[in-house]
């Protein structure tokens, strides 16, 4: 760590040498030996980074000479340019972004007042520019020197976070620690990514944990990139490595506008809009209680089969992703049988409301697959608040004005039928396959309700149980009621999918809905 050269009146210093040399520095971060031992635990540079994000020689950095001002506990002598961030923005895809990475090579990548006004600066400009914010978390925290102005700092950032929620798309990776109250950015932000091996979040580590609760645990137990993505949901996507984890934003961005008020950006597709996928025919098993795989409906659907699953490790009971549809940037909801038969419990519920809140703040139209059986029962689900968690997804699904489109392949039973995008609550096409169910339950429990006494009475009463099982289903478990009444608009084929999707998301293209003017609503938190 140096500091700025000298000149003197005998030797003036040469203005170019000195921006030269100023220059290096700052690109040197904290030095040889530190960024030997950054590369040495498998992580990329704050600079390699930010090269990796960006379209080649388009990074254009700000602030890059900005010093700490801290004069205590020996920090006047050590000044590193830039102090501990990377900032400014550059193209993805052409696109304008704005990023910062903490250098943790540099006071560990620890948040002081001024590397903190760096990010805030960057964040100011997006929001003003409608541009999205990268931040590529890589530190220690709070900076300890510099006390409550570091805090500040970090306030600072959150605020923008909140400000810019809604208005730009805000994604982060953590590269690196992320603990204490310096979680909170990265769990504003609309995504979060995470390194597998070298990253962590935690609101407190392992050895505050083993004196307040004695509970042992470590690092990479209490906040690692798996536990995140599989058991708080705090993270969205695991990277194996720093490349692959910069490889994701770039292509996240790629399914979202620079802002609320622009489109999605489309792509050419050679994938025909009229493209039929005989397989999704058969792909419903006869029998109500066998699983298949709804990714497979999807992927049959979808523009080239691809989909970016969101949050794939967590709730899969519930699929979210992108995807396109004739080069249109679509976000995909969908039940999912193969796990916990594709119930909606807690996890799912938050899992979903959050994508679709996501979608229809940044006009992505939203596809709903639907085969829901209800919500998940017992005591851990009622306790933990299914109540509140599942009405966030209806509140989500009823509030959102971006195209919505539903195919149901099964079930819809019950208030899952209402919550899943039905069209009471504004979904603008409803489709459902032949081998659609829509009713309040299932042929088994309401059998057990509607013909209690008579299964008692029974001296066979598996054959009663069966025979009025059977015209239930011949009554319920088929989509012509809901057809009849218009809350299907059309029993379609299922290899027609793609086409009817396209077809009526390109007559939805001029769909303007607004919700009741209000400072905003009251989701159940
Ligand atoms: C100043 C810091 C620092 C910090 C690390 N460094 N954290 N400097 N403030 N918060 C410096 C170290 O002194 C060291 O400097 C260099 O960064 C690398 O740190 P090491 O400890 O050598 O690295 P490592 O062994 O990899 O351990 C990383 C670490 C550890 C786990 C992050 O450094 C650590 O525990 N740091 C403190 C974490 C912390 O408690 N932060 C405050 C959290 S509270 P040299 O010169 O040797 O290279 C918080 C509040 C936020 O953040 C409030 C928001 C509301």
């Amino acid at each position: 760590m140096s500091t700025h050269r000298k000149g003197s009146v005998e030797n003036p210093v040469d203005p170019l040498a000195q921006l030269a040399d100023m220059r290096r520095q700052a690109e040197s971060g904290g030095g040889e030996e530190r960024l030997r031992r950054q590369r040495e635990a498998g992580k990329l540079t704050a600079r390699e980074r930010i090269t990796l994000l960006f379209d080649p020689d388009t990074f254009e950095e700000t602030d890059a000479f900005v010093t700490h001002r801290c004069r205590d506990f020996g920090m006047a002598d050590q000044i590193v340019p830039g102090d501990g961030v990377v900032a400014g923005h550059g193209r993805v895809d052409g696109r304008l972004v704005y990023a910062f990475a903490q250098d943790f090579t540099v006071f560990g990548g620890s948040l002081s007042e001024t590397n903190a006004a760096k990010i805030v600066k960057i964040m100011d400009l997006a929001l003003k520019m409608g541009a999205p914010v990268v931040g590529l978390n890589d530190s220690g925290g709070a900076r300890i020197q510099e006390g409550v102005l570091s805090l500040a700092g970090y306030a600072d950032i959150f605020l923008r976070n909140t400000l810019a929620s809604g208005v730009v798309p805000q994604i982060s990776a953590i590269m690196g620690p992320c603990a204490g109250g310096a979680v909170y950015s990265p769990a504003i932000t609309d995504f979060t990514i995470m390194v597998k091996d070298t990253s962590y979040m935690f609101v407190t580590g392992p050895d505050v944990i083993r004196t307040v609760t004695h509970e042992q645990v470590t690092k990479e137990q209490l906040g690692g990139a798996l536990t995140h993505n599989e058991k708080s949901g705090v993270a969205h996507f695991a990277a194996d490595d720093d490349a692959g984890a910069i490889q994701l934003i770039r292509e996240l961005l790629s399914f979202m506008p620079g802002n609320n008020v622009d489109d999605p950006p489309r792509r050419v597709t050679s994938d025909p809009s009229d493209r039929e996928d005989g397989a999704l025919d058969t792909v419903v098993p006869r029998s109500a209680n066998q699983a298949y795989n709804m990714v497979d409906v999807i992927r049959g659907v979808v523009d080239d089969g691809a989909l970016l699953e969101v949050h794939e490790h967590f709730a899969k009971n519930m699929v979210v992703g992108f995807a396109r549809l004739a080069g249109r940037p679509v976000g995909i909801v969908a039940n999912q049988p193969a796990h916990l038969a594709g119930t909606l419990d807690i996890d799912a519920s938050v899992k979903a409301a959050r994508f679709v809140r996501f979608c229809d703040a940044f006009n992505i139209p939203l596809v709903t697959f639907e085969d829901v059986p209800g919500f998940l029962p017992g005591t851990v689900q009622e306790w933990g608040g299914i109540i509140r968690h599942g009405a966030k997804l209806l509140f989500a699904f009823a509030e959102a004005t971006v195209p919505k489109l539903t195919v149901i392949t099964r079930k819809a039973y019950g208030g899952a039928y209402c919550v899943m995008s039905s069209k009471h609550i504004r979904a603008d096409a409803n489709f459902a396959w032949p081998s659609a169910e829509i009713a309040v339950m299932g042929a088994e429990g309401a059998v057990n309700i509607l013909y209690k006494r008579e299964l008692d009475a029974a001296s066979d009463v598996d054959a009663v149980r069966a025979a009025r099982a059977a015209e239930y289903r011949q009554k319920f478990a088929n989509p012509y009621i809901a057809a009849q009444r218009g809350f299907i608009d059309e029993v379609i084929l299922p290899r027609q999918t793609r086409r009817k999707l396209i077809a009526t998301l390109t007559a939805l293209d001029t769909k303007r809905d607004r919700n009741p003017p209000k400072k905003h609503g009251n989701i159940p938190l």
